[in-house]
């Protein structure tokens, strides 16, 4: 799957622009403020209706402009097109169109455009809070295993349900008891998912860090958000009072993570900043694999200023790694000439220089 038509009006700086990128590597340059991050802001809010730089998409809209738009064609793994668009304006009102028709929900999108993100947040998968390891978790479980979402919905209702009680107290004993075998029941089944994408993924981060960076001992484990060697239920019956005190419930899926050691440390608290965007890569880079496998067609990656934080060597085994991926590929730097001769000589490549605003495109991969 790849994007071989992507049209933006009225993105942050960017000037109208429609562009043909290469079924794998893009590489756009340009001098700071000049537009790179917001091209790949676009792509973004294509494939998930949201921003990756702010809560609100309000500040994305150009300045006195009613409304942005992106427009993308993606190839089909199967063969085949289709059209997505994403339209957004300052009233708040949100127009997502799936192939002419209106769609429901922004899950459609993220089903239709898979996207990998590696920007300089990226070091908060390892620092930030447990939320966002979860996210990216379940991003990969939600494009390999259909199932994992219907059982997400369950669990989201049965908390909900849960939460009310704890706080309020209005729900009768039995219906209560009856709410909590669903919650158990939908945990269990979510945690079943998680688990077994972990242990696919584990094998294959191992192999695609060893390629990127030498960091002998470092481990990926998953928590599942209670205790291990307990039955949830009867975990919720023991911590029944303290959930009631705090109004929610602490143990369950909702609190699962991804611990990221490297000895007896928390990896996010020894390595450098390089070591801890090559471990995000690896993670990203697995979880594309791994969604590539599953369904036939590849996540397309973005990934804002590749070339901050590493040395050369390293820079040229992430770009090798993301070549390896033969999947679509979108990376900003200030200066392309230290990506020059990071690519095989038949893999496609397209430039792109970003100039206040504007997009033109200085190498063609057709060429
Ligand atoms: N809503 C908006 N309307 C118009 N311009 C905006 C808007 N929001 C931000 N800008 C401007 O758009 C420009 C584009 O910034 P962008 O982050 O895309 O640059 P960049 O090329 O990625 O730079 P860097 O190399 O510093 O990362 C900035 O100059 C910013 O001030
Ligand atoms: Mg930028």
């Amino acid at each position: 799957m790849s994007l071989s038509r992507v049209t933006v009006t009225a993105v942050r700086n960017l000037h109208p622009v429609t562009l043909s990128p290469s079924p794998r590597i893009n590489i756009l340059s340009g001098a700071n403020g000049s537009g790179k991050t917001s091209l790949l802001e676009a792509i973004h809010l294509l494939g998930l209706a949201r921003s990756f730089r702010s809560a609100r998409l309000l500040p994305v809209i150009q300045y006195e402009q009613e409304a942005c738009t992106v427009f993308g064609q993606v190839e089909l793994a199967e063969g085949g097109q289709s059209n997505l668009g994403v339209s957004r304006d300052r009233q708040g009102e949100f127009q997502i169109r799936i192939d002419g028709q209106n769609a429901r929900s922004a899950a459609q999108l993220a089903e239709a455009l898979p996207l990998q993100l590696i920007n300089p947040d990226s070091f908060r998968l390892l620092e930030g809070a447990p939320k966002i390891r979860r996210q990216f978790l379940d991003w990969g479980v939600f494009h390999v295993e259909p199932r994992f979402m219907p059982a997400w919905q369950r669990l989201q209702k049965a908390l909900r349900q849960r939460n009310s009680w704890l706080r309020h107290g209005t729900l009768d004993a039995a219906s209560q008891a009856a709410w909590d075998r669903e919650l158990c029941l939908a945990s269990d089944e979510i945690d079943g998912y998680r688990r077994s994408y972990i242990q696919a993924l584990k094998p294959v981060f191992e192999e695609v860090l060893r390629e990127l960076v030498e960091l002998e001992g470092l481990t990926l484990s998953y928590y599942r958000g209670w205790d291990k060697d307990r039955e949830l239920q009867a975990v919720l019956s023991t911590t029944l009072q303290r959930d009631q005190h705090l109004g929610h419930t602490q143990a369950g899926p909702q609190r699962a993570d991804l611990r990221l050691r490297l000895g007896a440390h928390n990896a996010a608290e020894i390595l450098s900043r390089g070591q801890q965007k090559l471990v995000v890569c690896a993670l990203r880079i697995a979880q594309g694999h791994l969604v590539s496998q599953a369904r036939r067609g590849q996540c397309i990656y973005l990934v804002d200023d590749l070339p901050s934080e590493l040395d050369e060597q390293h820079r040229n085994a992430l770009c090798r790694l993301l070549e390896d991926l033969n999947c679509q590929v979108f990376i900003t730097c200030v200066d392309h000439e230290l990506l020059r001769g990071s690519w095989r000589t038949d893999t496609p490549v397209a430039m792109f220089h970003v100039e206040h605003g504007c997009i033109t495109q200085t190498h063609d991969h057709r060429e």
